[in-house]
């Protein structure tokens, strides 16, 4: 699967089932995980991988009992380990980039499952503190979502808003006519022609009964007239 495909097919999963997921896969994952861009190159997120149940099932009373959580297989809780942020960027690298760094390893370990055949999930409704006190998670350190995952058992779709919808250019709010034109989409410009050719070849035929029944009625009235002539001799 290519990376597009992969972020275009990817959905949230919550129902699996009960085959355990491979441990080299869940390597996979994290390293997926611990791939993804943070800030200065950092890279201070901080992954616990759970798997057995008890935890597991902490886990879902802690996550206000959320039945992906119970059925996981697998969870991997995202920390973002604050010392290196906050000493290089400050506040805004303690509040803002440690929240950016765990987000985009987040996203890889959701690309990554997919690929890999897995589904997952991504939870950020939870308990903060709960979840802390229960996996020893420092003060220096926060939990900022948990994957839940498993062989999926639930194939979901989803509508996409449309791209021009949250595409401005140039200055926000600013929309270009056609986008579609501007990322090659030719596929809609077809539609509209094939439309408009309908329309035109409907308003075409239009006039060309209005000619032929002028003309009719003309051949008519001159048809008339040569019978009621007399022929000369
Ligand atoms: C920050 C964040 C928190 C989320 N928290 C939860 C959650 O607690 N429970 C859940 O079932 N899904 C959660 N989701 C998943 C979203 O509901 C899901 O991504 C969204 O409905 C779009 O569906 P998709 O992932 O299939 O594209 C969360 C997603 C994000 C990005």
């Amino acid at each position: 699967m290519d990376t597009l495909e992969c972020i275009k097919t990817r959905r949230s999963i919550r129902k699996f089932t009960e085959q355990p997921v491979e441990f080299d896969k869940l390597a996979k994952i994290m390293e997926a995980g611990s791939q993804a861009p943070s800030t200065g190159d950092i890279q201070n997120w901080r992954f616990i991988l759970v798997t057995e149940k008890a935890l597991i099932h902490d886990l879902y009373n802690h996550c206000f009992q959320q039945e992906v959580v119970f059925n996981a297989q697998a969870a991997i809780i995202v920390c973002g380990e604050t010392d290196s942020a906050e000493r290089l960027y400050g506040l805004r690298g303690k509040r803002l980039y440690t929240v950016q760094n765990c987000a985009s390893a987040t996203e890889n370990m959701l690309l990554a499952a997919h690929a890999l055949g897995l589904g997952a999930c991504w939870i950020g409704a939870f308990d903060e503190d709960k979840v802390s006190t229960v996996f020893g998670i420092p003060e220096n350190a926060r939990p900022h979502a948990i994957v839940a995952i498993g062989y999926p058992n639930e194939n979901p779709t989803k509508q996409f808003k449309d791209l021009a919808k949250c595409v401005y250019f140039n200055s926000f709010g600013s929309k270009i006519e056609d986008l579609h034109l501007v990322i090659r989409d030719y596929s809609v410009e077809w539609k509209k022609n094939l439309d408009s050719g309908k329309q035109q070849g409907k308003r075409g035929l239009k006039k060309v009964h209005h000619h032929l029944k002028k003309f009719l009625a003309k051949a008519n009235k001159s048809n008339m007239k040569s019978v009621m002539e007399k022929p000369k001799k």
